[in-house]
């Protein structure tokens, strides 16, 4: 499922030609304008990132206690939000630039947060989790960077659990006209332009600019979600479509559906006993009376298949 990583339809927006030469320039991107990060962020977007943060944490619904992945966590906005919603989860929030964790450590994790936001420096592409260990995860405007998405996808299904959800937060394309072409404007123009002069690094906005022009519309970002093994993936949008929240679940585990094979040796037991009285009745040995559940199995799962719409779901199972 995974392409290789010297992959040559890699569109960088930062000129790179291999991935891990993008991801390299990408850190070193953000590691020189963290200390400007969060100010921008706000400024640059009338302050609507908090609430597209809030609405990207609700959507995530870790069950208590679990640990919540807060992937290209940067200076850790949604993983402090994640805190807040979730007081009883624990928050692991990993990115590639070290100075953009550094940052946000320095002025968000107090007052107990440390003991329950843990930052750690890693690649995406290549999470440093075991499997199966993450009751949720999100991802803001980070996605976006990373190149290529198939990678950070397998992982994100990799670590977390059945039934746990992908929530990410992104711009929608730039390409379509919103605002009768104002928001247009204010990409090509306007952002890269007070972007250089307040963070000092010429470039870094102009990066963002291209990236959000050249992402894929929400509709193709969906069916990438499904590509990679997700159901019940479904978009919302924000501020007429500027920005999107996508949502993707990990299907649940097949034992659910086939729950009623541990029913089955009772069953058999009790037909065995019944057997012994009546001679007549030993048709029903413990093998048939499996195979008889594992029949009857299917029709229980319908919705289940139903959401398998991909081959490469079925794969993942
Ligand atoms: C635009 S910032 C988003 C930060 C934060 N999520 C927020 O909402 O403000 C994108 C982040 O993605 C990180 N990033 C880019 N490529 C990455 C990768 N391959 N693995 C982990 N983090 C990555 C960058 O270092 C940067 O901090």
């Amino acid at each position: 499922m995974t392409k290789p990583s010297d992959q040559s339809d890699m569109n960088s927006a930062t000129g790179a030609t291999t991935p891990a030469e993008h991801g390299k320039r990408v850190a070193d991107m953000f590691g020189r304008i963290a200390g400007w990060y969060d100010f921008l962020n706000h400024a640059l977007s009338g302050c609507q990132d908090i609430y597209w943060r809030y609405r990207l944490a609700k959507a995530a619904r870790p069950k208590p206690g679990e640990t919540v992945l807060d992937l290209a966590a940067g200076t850790m906005d949604v993983s402090v939000e994640l805190m807040r919603q979730y007081p009883t989860c624990k928050v692991a929030a990993l990115d590639f630039a070290l100075p953009m964790l550094e940052t946000g450590k320095a002025k968000k994790l107090k007052d107990g947060r440390e003991d329950v936001i843990f930052p750690v420096q890693a690649d995406g592409r290549a999470l440093p989790l075991p499997k199966e260990c993450m009751g949720a995860a999100t991802i803001a405007f980070g996605i976006r960077n990373i190149l290529p998405r198939e990678d950070a996808y397998n992982e994100f299904f990799r670590v977390l659990k059945p039934g746990a959800r992908l929530c990410i937060l992104e711009f929608g394309t730039g390409s379509k006209r919103v605002w009768k072409g104002l928001y247009n404007f204010y990409l090509d123009k306007l952002l890269p332009f007070i972007g250089d002069r307040i963070s000092g690094d010429p470039g870094a906005y102009r990066y963002l600019a291209e990236t959000i022009k050249t992402f894929p519309d929400e509709r193709a970002l969906a069916q990438e979600l499904v590509d990679a093994g997700f159901e019940r993936v479904y978009h919302v949008p924000m501020m007429s479509g500027i920005v999107y929240l996508h949502v993707g679940e990990k299907p649940k585990r097949k034992a659910q559906a086939a729950a009623p094979k541990k029913a089955a040796p009772k069953k058999a037991a009790a037909e065995k006993a019944v057997a012994k009285k009546a001679p007549a009745k030993k048709k029903a040995t413990p093998k048939k009376a499996a195979v008889k559940a594992e029949k009857k199995a299917p029709a229980k799962k319908k919705p289940v298949k139903k959401a398998v719409k991909s081959p490469k779901i079925a794969q993942k199972k």
